[in-house]
C-alpha cells in the first residue's frame, strides 16, 4: 500500500472537491441536530431526515450534494455524517479518545466502499477532550482502519483491489501547530501497528527468521538505530540453549535481532522483548491441524516491538530503548526437541521439556537473561503469544498482563486504556512457581493445565532477577482483537501502540510514577 498523506488545513470544507467530505455530529440531548455545517442542518430539518438520523453513536448518512442541481454549495462527490452520540460531559478521557478513533475506524469503512481516494474530515469539537486529541486520535482511527494487506492477492477483480485512502484532510479551524504534532503523533502510531499487522500478515514461508534480521538492519539504517545479529553460531558460542533448542527441528535458521536506539543525553534504559516465533507446529509436540495456519501468527510480540522501533526512529524519546526479538521456527523435524531433553539456558539454568509446544517461553528466556546481562536495563518488559490460556482467562478483548512491579505494571495499563488495548492483571507467587518444579532439573517447562498463562510468566521470571519487569500475553489480542471499527480482520498489531504511549508518557512519570530501580 502506498503511503497515504495527512493534511490539516483551515480551507472552507465546502469547496473541498475530493470523493467524500465528512462531518461529524453529536446527538443532542433533546432539540435540532447541531452540524458544523449549517446548510446541512438546514437540508436536515427540511427534508425530514432527523427521522431517519439521529446521529447515534456510529449512525452514518451518507448522500450526494451534487445531485440536486440548484444546490452547489458543496464540491465533494459526497457527503457523509457520523453520528457521535451522546456526550455527557462525564465520560471519562480515555473512552472519548477511543470514540473518535472508533469514528476514524467508521469514517474509513465507509470510504472503502465508495472507493474514495481523497477525503476530508470535519473535525468535530466534543466537550472533555482537548482539539488535538481528537485531531489525533481521529487521524490515528482512520488510518488504522483504512489498512489492507492485498499484495498476495494476483488474480482478484479490479473491485477488490481498492487501495485505500490518498489523502486525508483535516479541517480545522485554527491549524495550530499543536494540532500538526498531533496528527503527527498518531499518524505515527498508526503506522507503526499498521506495520506490525504487515508483518503479522506475511506467511511464514515469506516471514523467516531472517526476514527479521532484515528488517532490524533496514530499520537500523533509516534511523541511525544499532542492529546486531546473533545468528546460530553466535548463539552456540553463547550458550543460548532455549532457543537453538527449539531450533532444532527447522531448517530455517534462528536469529536474534538486538536494536539499540540511544537519546544524546544519559537516559534510563527500557529492555524489550518481543517472540518472533515465525511458525508455531508444536514440534513433536504437534498442534492439531485445525487452525493451525494461525500460528503463523506467533511472532505478533516481535512485530509490535520492531514496529515501536520504528515510531521511536521517528519521535527520538529522551529514553534509551533496547528491542530484542528471538526468531525461530518451531518445527518437527528429524533432530526437533523431544519431550523428556533437558536444556541448558543462556543464565545456566536447566530445563527439562515436558511439552515441546511450550517454546515461547524458552527462546525469551535466552533473550531476557542476554538483555538483561548485556544491557543493564532501568526496566524489561516482554510481549508474547504465549499460552491459549490467555485467550481462555481474557478471550479476544483484554491483554494478560503479569510483573513484579507495581509502577510498571500501573504505568502500563494506564497506558493500554489510552490506546484503546486495554490489558488486565494476573498474579504471580510461589504458588504457582512451585508448579514448574523438576525432579531431574531446575524446572520444567510447563506447569500443568491449570492457570497456564500465569505459569507461563512465572518461567520467565525466573530470568528478570529483580529488575522491574512486566510481561503481556498478546495471544487473545494479537488477532480477533475485539471487533472494532479501527480492527480489520486479522493481525491487530497490538502492543506497538500501548508501548508507544507509555514511551511518550515517561518523562512525566519516571518522576512520580516510576520509582528508581534500588
Ligand atoms: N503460540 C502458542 C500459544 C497460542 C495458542 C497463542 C493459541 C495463540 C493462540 C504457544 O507456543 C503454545 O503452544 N502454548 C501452549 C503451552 C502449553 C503446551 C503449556 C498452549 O498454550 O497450549
Ligand atoms: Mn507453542
Ligand atoms: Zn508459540
Amino acid at each position: 500500500m502506498k503511503s497515504t498523506k495527512v493534511i490539516v488545513t483551515e480551507k472552507k470544507p465546502e469547496q473541498f472537491s475530493g470523493d467524500l467530505l465528512v462531518y461529524c455530529v453529536e446527538q443532542p440531548k433533546k432539540g435540532a441536530l447541531k452540524c458544523d455545517s449549517s446548510i446541512v442542518s438546514s437540508w436536515l430539518e427540511q427534508s425530514g431526515t432527523l427521522e431517519e438520523f439521529r446521529a447515534k453513536e456510529g449512525e452514518l448518512l451518507l448522500f450526494y450534494p451534487r445531485i440536486e442541481k440548484e444546490s452547489v454549495s458543496f464540491s465533494a462527490r459526497r457527503l457523509l455524517l457520523v453520528g457521535l452520540g451522546k456526550i455527557e460531559g462525564n465520560e471519562a478521557h480515555d473512552e472519548l479518545r477511543e470514540r473518535c478513533r472508533l469514528t476514524g475506524g467508521l469514517i474509513a469503512q465507509q470510504a472503502g466502499k465508495v472507493k474514495a481516494k481523497k477525503i476530508m474530515i470535519c473535525l468535530p469539537e466534543i466537550m472533555g477532550i482537548p482539539a488535538k486529541e481528537v485531531a489525533e486520535c481521529m487521524s490515528e482511527g482512520v488510518l488504522l482502519g483504512d489498512y489492507r494487506f492485498l499484495k498476495y492477492k494476483k488474480n482478484a477483480p479490479e473491485e477488490e483491489l481498492y487501495q485505500g485512502l490518498e489523502e486525508i484532510r483535516l479541517f480545522a479551524r485554527a491549524s495550530t501547530d499543536a494540532l500538526h504534532k498531533a496528527v503527527r503523533m498518531g499518524q505515527i502510531a498508526a503506522l507503526a501497528a499498521r506495520e506490525a499487522r504487515n508483518m503479522a500478515n506475511e506467511p511464514g514461508n515469506c516471514w523467516t527468521p531472517s526476514h527479521f534480521a532484515t528488517h532490524g538492519r533496514m530499520l537500523a539504517k533509516k534511523y541511525s538505530l544499532k542492529c546486531t545479529v546473533l545468528g546460530k553460531d553466535e548463539m552456540k558460542r553463547m550458550g543460548m540453549g532455549g532457543i537453538l533448542a527449539v531450533n532444532q527441528g527447522s531448517t530455517e535458521p534462528p536469529k536474534m535481532v538486538v536494536l539499540e536506539y540511544r537519546p544524546i543525553h544519559k537516559t534510563q534504559t527500557l529492555l524489550l522483548v518481543g517472540k518472533g516465533l515465525t511458525f508455531d507446529s508444536g514440534g513433536v509436540s504437534l498442534k492439531p491441524g485445525a487452525g493451525m495456519e494461525d500460528m503463523k501468527y506467533d511472532m505478533c510480540g516481535g512485530a509490535a516491538v520492531m514496529a515501536l522501533m520504528q515510531a521511536v526512529g521517528e519521535e527520538r524519546p529522551d529514553l534509551g530503548i533496547v528491542a530484542i526479538v528471538p526468531a525461530t521456527e518451531n518445527m518437527a523435524g528429524g533432530a526437533a526437541l523431544k519431550p523428556g531433553d533437558i536444556i541448558t539456558h543462556y543464565n545456566g539454568l536447566t530445563s527439562e521439556i515436558v511439552n515441546t509446544d511450550a517454546e515461547g517461553r524458552l527462546i525469551l528466556a535466552d533473550a531476557l537473561a542476554f538483555g538483561l546481562e548485556k544491557f543493564k536495563p532501568d526496566y524489561v518488559i516482554d510481549l508474547a503469544t504465549l499460552t491459549g490460556a490467555a485467550i481462555i482467562a481474557l478471550g479476544h478483548h483484554r491483554t494478560a498482563l503479569l510483573g513484579n512491579n507495581d509502577e510498571l505494571v500501573e504505568c502500563l495499563l494506564a497506558a493500554g486504556d489510552r490506546s484503546g488495548e486495554p490489558l488486565w492483571r494476573l498474579p504471580l507467587g510461589k504458588e504457582y512457581t512451585k508448579q514448574l518444579e523438576s525432579r531431574v532439573a531446575d524446572m520444567k517447562n510447563t506447569g500443568g493445565k491449570s492457570a497456564g498463562t500465569i505459569t507461563a510468566a512465572a518461567y520467565l521470571e525466573k530470568f528478570v532477577g529483580d529488575t522491574p519487569w512486566a510481561h503481556l500475553d498478546i495471544a487473545g489480542t494479537a488477532w480477533e482483537f475485539t471487533e472494532k471499527s479501527y480492527v480489520p480482520r486479522g493481525p491487530s498489531g497490538i502492543g506497538a501502540r500501548t508501548l508507544l504511549e507509555l514511551v511518550r508518557r515517561w518523562k512525566k512519570e519516571e518522576k512520580t510514577v516510576i520509582v528508581q530501580r534500588k
